[in-house]
């Protein structure tokens, strides 16, 4: 029996920092180290990047693999078209400022957003207006089950709104290591998500240049969701529920002013933080575990929360929602070791 590691702590590793510990911690900086990983000592694997969207509600009784392999490369592709290959541990804001940099367009929309490029793809992340899959290319992952690389494509990902294959589907099989976008060197904006459109407005500005419409996401985040360096958070804590056009009717007949919006297909997506919000949440804690003041979407760590603490907060929360608006609620963030409500996986057996 190889000898026991002893217990890692993960607070720090995760932007909302409830206090947790793993059996083992490994660094991952170059995907030769992959192939050649050794069986966990003990559990299954858990793989972690930047830590913005997964909360520990318990300790992990495995190893965490920590994906901390960085490069960037530019390729062109015809035209106006160029690809980046970024390395999985790369972090998003900092490769939306390269890109900047570099004349490359296409991701201004999702600037700050935390967390690290390999973990992007997990959950299409998205924001006014813009997600992931819109410029994304491929990915290359070590698949754990069958030991081998993969190259996956667009519509081998299975995205969804704040979802894909990678997180639903089957959590911690592939460890992601690279990731393909494709950019655009001429500079063409979306800018119809309202508030964005109403900050530009606001700014006198009728028709940014990139560089005026990334200040611009920074203003917006800067002033509605908190900087996890300074308040523990994992950004959104909620989905936004979508339902069917028909639920939507019958709600917004009770509440016509609950922002939404109408996807292809009908399907309505319902602002969470409006009916949380609309809830007098705002502020409100359990100990240390809180909502945020100016987003109630957004649910944050005061210094020294406990698991419990967060739990109790996401009930209440969840319990209200569903008792005035009919519509329950599903936590965004990946929580680790939660109740079985919570729909989070326990850990596996190892696979090798
Ligand atoms: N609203 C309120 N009160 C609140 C919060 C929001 O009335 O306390 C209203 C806003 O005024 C607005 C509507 O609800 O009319 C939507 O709010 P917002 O534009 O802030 O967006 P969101 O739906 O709460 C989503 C993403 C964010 C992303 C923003 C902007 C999800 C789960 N969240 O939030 O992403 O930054 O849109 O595009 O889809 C994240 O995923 O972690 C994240 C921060």
């Amino acid at each position: 029996m190889p000898e026991a590691p002893g217990p890692e702590r993960l607070g720090a590793l995760s932007t909302f920092r409830l206090p947790a510990a793993a059996h083992e911690l490994v660094v991952l900086e170059h995907p030769e180290q992959i192939p050649a990983l050794p069986d966990p000592t003990s559990g299954s694997d858990l793989i972690l990047g930047g830590g913005s969207n997964t909360v520990f509600l318990a300790d992990w009784p495995g190893r965490v693999l920590l994906n901390r392999i960085r490069g960037l490369r530019f390729e062109s592709a015809g035209g106006d078209a160029v690809r980046v290959f970024a390395a999985a541990g790369e972090s998003w804001h900092g490769l939306v400022r390269r890109c900047l940099d570099e004349g490359l367009h296409g991701i201004e929309n999702l600037a700050l957003i935390p967390g690290s490029v390999g973990a992007a793809p997990i959950q299409n992340i998205g924001a006014y207006g813009i997600e992931l899959d819109r410029v994304f290319e491929g990915l290359t992952a070590w698949d754990r089950e069958r030991c081998r690389w993969l190259r996956f494509g667009r519509d081998d990902c299975g995205f969804r709104y704040r979802d894909s294959r990678f997180k639903s589907g089957e959590p911690d099989r592939y460890l992601i290591t690279e990731v393909v976008l494709r950019l655009s060197r001429s500079f063409d904006p979306d800018l119809s998500y309202a508030s964005l459109r109403g900050a530009l407005d606001r700014g006198g500005i009728a028709r940014p240049d990139a560089r005026q419409l990334v200040a611009t996401i920074l203003r917006l985040r800067r002033h509605r969701l908190p900087d996890p360096a300074r308040l523990a958070n994992a950004g959104s804590f909620f989905k936004n529920p979508i339902v069917d056009p028909a639920v939507a009717r019958d709600l917004l007949d009770d509440e016509p002013e609950l922002p939404h919006w109408t996807l292809s297909g009908g399907a309505v997506k319902l602002a969470a933080g409006w009916m949380i919000d609309r809830l007098g949440f705002r502020g409100e804690r359990i100990n240390d575990a809180g909502v945020y003041a100016n987003h109630a979407l957004v649910l944050v760590n005061h210094g020294n929360a406990h698991a419990e603490d967060l739990l109790r907060l996401i009930d209440r929360i969840v319990g209200a929602v569903e008792e005035r608006f009919g519509i329950r609620l599903e936590p965004e963030p990946r929580l680790v070791g939660g109740s079985p409500a919570l729909v989070e996986p326990q850990p596996r057996a190892a696979r090798r």
